[in-house]
């Protein structure tokens, strides 16, 4: 099998996650190529992810020419990432892209388009789809374990003390990530749009439904400086008239990072990243599986790999990350209205307010 040459796009914090993950999935993967616009950042991640062997850029366009490179994975600011995906679908290279997708979705339709005209492979950097509770819990709802699922909770939450800091010291010099998380024009949203994404794209994930209406309420708690809110907290109702709760936080954390539960007809699961436990109804107590930890970065290149090498069907396609898209905005105008939104089935119309 040819290895996948791949050229990393915006070489700041989670870049350094995605060097650890291609370089554990080599030889199918290789970094041959970073663009980014501060050089002594994309030169530091050269160094330190290839021995300096991949060549330097200072944005997508020009790394894009490289010959070299057959996909790339953007782990740009949020509003960068709509040029990237276009000007990477347009040069029909695979692509692998940080979450959001995008911050609206008057350019998720766009990309759709695109990606639709390039017919280039497009996978979300969903990580956190590939925690071993998450997995097992799929697996047995799949499976019916619980009958018929009620009540879904997904929880990311965090005290995030390095928000309250300044540029981080592990980067080389260059504009701090807080920079443009404090300007909504870059930022697109607020911590729901950021790291509720992921709280987002489980609750997806475990429901396998889709959601048609929510509520919403956010707050800043802990990070008076951030321009929007640092907590979020979701009501969802889905398709088959379960419930589901979003909470996503950069105030506080949950007790033993319980990441997700479902309550159904016969019983109850609840996960984190070492843990699942099970439980129906007639049991004292819950049975705990305990899972070795993995690299989630890593799980996502592989599947990367697995569909542009095998053809294996995305488990984060561009519909779901339209999706989580479309209910983050929702929940904004939720709070903004104080109402409830309908939330349309095409992913690309906006939600809007309940007649
Ligand atoms: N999956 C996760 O758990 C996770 C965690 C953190 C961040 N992220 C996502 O990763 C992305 C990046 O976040 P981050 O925290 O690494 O941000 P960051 O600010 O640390 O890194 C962004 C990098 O992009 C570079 N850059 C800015 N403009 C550029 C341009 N025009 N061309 C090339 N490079 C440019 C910056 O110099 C910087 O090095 C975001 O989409 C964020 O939501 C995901």
């Amino acid at each position: 099998m040819d290895t996948l040459k791949v050229g990393i796009v915006g070489a700041g914090g989670i870049a350094a996650q995605h060097g650890i993950a291609w370089n554990t999935n080599a030889p199918r993967g290789e970094i041959v190529a970073v663009a980014d616009i501060s050089e002594p950042r994309a030169h530091a991640f050269a160094d330190r992810f290839t021995g300096g062997k991949a060549k330097t850029y200072d944005g997508i366009e020009s790394l894009l020419e490289d010959p070299a490179v057959g996909a790339v994975d953007i782990c740009l600011p949020h509003h960068l990432h709509t040029p990237a995906i276009l000007a990477a679908a347009k040069a029909g290279k695979a692509i692998l892209c940080e979450k959001p997708l995008c911050t609206s979705l008057e350019d998720a339709a766009t990309l759709d388009a695109a990606l639709k005209a390039s017919g280039a492979r497009f996978v979300m950097a969903h990580n956190q789809l590939f925690q071993p509770s998450l997995v097992e819990a799929r697996r047995l709802l799949a499976a019916g374990a619980l009958g018929r699922p009620y009540f879904y909770r997904s929880v990311e939450a965090f005290q995030n003390r390095g928000a309250l800091a300044a540029t981080p010291s592990t980067l080389p010099p260059g504009e701090s990530p807080w920079a443009w998380r404090n300007d909504p024009a870059r930022m697109g949203g607020g911590e729901v749009l950021d790291t509720g994404w992921h709280a987002t794209y489980r609750m997806l994930a475990l429901a396998n439904d889709r959601p048609v209406e929510v509520q919403a309420m956010t707050e800043r708690f802990f990070l008076p400086d951030v321009a929007a809110e640092d907590t979020g907290v979701l009501l969802v109702r889905f398709a088959s008239g379960a419930i589901g709760e979003l909470v996503s936080s950069w105030a506080f954390a949950a007790v033993g990072n319980r990441h997700f539960e479902v309550m159904g007809e016969h019983g109850s699961l609840a996960g984190g990243g070492a843990e699942l436990l099970h439980q129906l109804h007639a049991w004292p107590d819950p049975v705990a599986r305990p899972f070795a930890p993995v690299h989630s970065f890593t799980a996502e290149v592989t599947h990367f790999l697995d569909v542009v090498q095998n053809d294996a069907p995305s488990l984060a396609p561009f519909e779901t990350g339209a999706r989580v898209l479309q209910l983050t905005l929702a929940a904004y105008r939720s709070v903004a209205e104080k109402r409830t939104m309908i939330l349309p089935e095409n992913p690309l119309e906006a939600g809007h307010p309940a007649a």
